[in-house]
């Protein structure tokens, strides 16, 4: 099964503030995930890479009984979810080596794991390390493929940043197929759900485009280059994503975005 890209060095953490931009878009897919989680009362649920809070805040909602804690290994995005519930646990942490507590009932991830390597290992030996009858609910991008990933991709190859990128490792690799993730987690498992859902997110022009990718995917790529690289690589991305993603009538620009989904009941 395929890897994914490699831990982030601290020099490479996450802003909360870019990746909120688009907050409402952002938190409709945990919303979707946590809808399909088939639990009541579950005593301990754990919000893993919990960023700013928004899926974290879901939980609460949701479970207001539980014991809901939130873990991430991002200092400025616990900050950010600290700030915004602070009656809630948020804790420091890798999922390559975390584990859960034992009472731990629901596990649950929405947009981490297509940035945590070699996944797939890592969400089987989380399942096994669920009580019976306990919830791992999974959510990732599976755009890969889309244009805005490979025009990443291609301005990387094409400019004098190439080595430096590259060496960076910036681009993800393709997620697993829904049957290999059935192979691997429904021996483990009484029951797994597994889907794909396509949103199309408006984003107010082209320039928005390149916004939300600057709080995700772009990341990796940006994060190696001095401030003026970075502008041209992002100057030359946006008039590749113009011409790739024509605008609507009203000038807005569409972005297909596919997501996997997984829900493994143990
Ligand atoms: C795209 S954000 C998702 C935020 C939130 N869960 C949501 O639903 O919008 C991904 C988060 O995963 C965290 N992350 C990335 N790799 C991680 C790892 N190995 N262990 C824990 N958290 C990680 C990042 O710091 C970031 O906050």
């Amino acid at each position: 099964m395929a890897d994914t890209a490699p831990r982030l060095k601290p020099a490479d953490d996450w802003s909360a503030r870019q990746y909120l931009k688009f907050e409402d878009e952002r938190t409709r897919p945990p919303r979707d995930l946590l809808a399909q989680v088939p639990l009541e009362s579950p005593r301990r649920v754990v919000d893993l890479g919990c960023g700013p809070g928004n899926s974290t805040e879901l939980l609460i909602e949701r479970f207001p009984d539980a014991d809901v804690i939130g873990m991430d290994s991002s200092p400025d995005m616990l900050r950010q979810a600290r700030e915004r519930l602070p009656s809630c646990t948020f804790v420091a942490g890798d999922l390559s080596t975390w584990k859960p507590e034992s009472d731990t009932d629901l596990l649950f991830g929405n947009a981490v794991f297509q940035w945590v390597p070699d996944h797939p290992k890592v969400l089987a030996r989380l399942l096994q390390l669920l009580p019976a009858g306990g919830v791992l609910a999974v959510q990732m991008p599976d755009n890969t493929n889309e244009p805005a990933l490979l025009l990443m991709e291609k301005v990387a190859a094409s400019g004098p940043w190439a080595a430096k990128i590259a060496q960076a490792n910036a681009a993800r690799n393709d997620l697993p197929r829904p049957e290999d993730y059935y192979d691997l987690l429904r021996p483990l498992c009484s029951r797994v759900d597994i889907w794909h859902t396509h949103y199309n997110h408006i984003m107010g022009n082209h320039a928005g485009v390149v916004e939300w990718f600057k709080g995700s995917a772009l990341r990796p790529f940006l994060a190696p280059l001095d401030a003026a690289a970075r502008e041209t690589f992002t100057a030359n991305y946006t008039e590749d994503i113009k011409r790739a993603y024509q605008a609507r009538y009203d000038g807005k620009v569409m972005l297909k975005f596919p997501r996997l989904f997984i829900v493994a009941v143990r």
